[in-house]
């Protein structure tokens, strides 16, 4: 993996971003409305917001929201993301997972509502010894 240095502008624009998307939240049974922005490595964007549904299990997280969007886009690498909630929540085991396929080694930062950043590490921390591709490939 390329290392990459990310900067306080990449963090500025991803937390902007990361607080638009988390308006379009759908969340009439939680009310608890998260937005997540990832940055790949050619410097785009793709944000996400959660959108519940009435049968709760349907419901799909943040994260894995813009994971979609950017693998659909043809994106599958990713250098950063914050996640924004209104008290720093972090990322659920599901979408640990779903964004440890493509970049274990990415930057996680977690952003309060007022912006301000309540944590800052990488991926392959936060999912210790996560089961990856490396290990069905032959
Ligand atoms: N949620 C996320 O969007 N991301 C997470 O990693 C944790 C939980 C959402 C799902 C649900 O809409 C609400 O937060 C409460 O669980």
């Amino acid at each position: 993996m390329i290392t990459y240095n990310l900067t306080n502008d990449d963090r500025r624009r991803l937390i902007e971003a990361a607080q638009q998307v988390r308006s379009k939240a759908y969340v009439p049974y939680s009310h608890y409305q998260v937005g997540a922005a990832l940055l790949t490595p050619s410097g785009k964007i793709f944000t996400g917001c959660n959108v519940e549904n009435s049968s709760y299990g349907a419901t799909i997280c943040a994260e894995r929201t813009a994971v979609v969007k950017a693998v659909s886009e043809g994106e599958q690498d990713f250098v950063a993301g914050v996640i924004i909630t209104e008290n720093g929540g972090s990322p659920c085991g599901i979408c640990r997972q779903v964004m440890f396929e493509f970049a274990p080694d990415m930057t996680i930062i977690l952003v309060e509502g007022s912006g301000k950043i309540l944590y800052e590490g990488v991926l392959h921390e936060m999912l210790l010894l996560g089961f990856g591709p490396d290990k069905l490939r032959k």
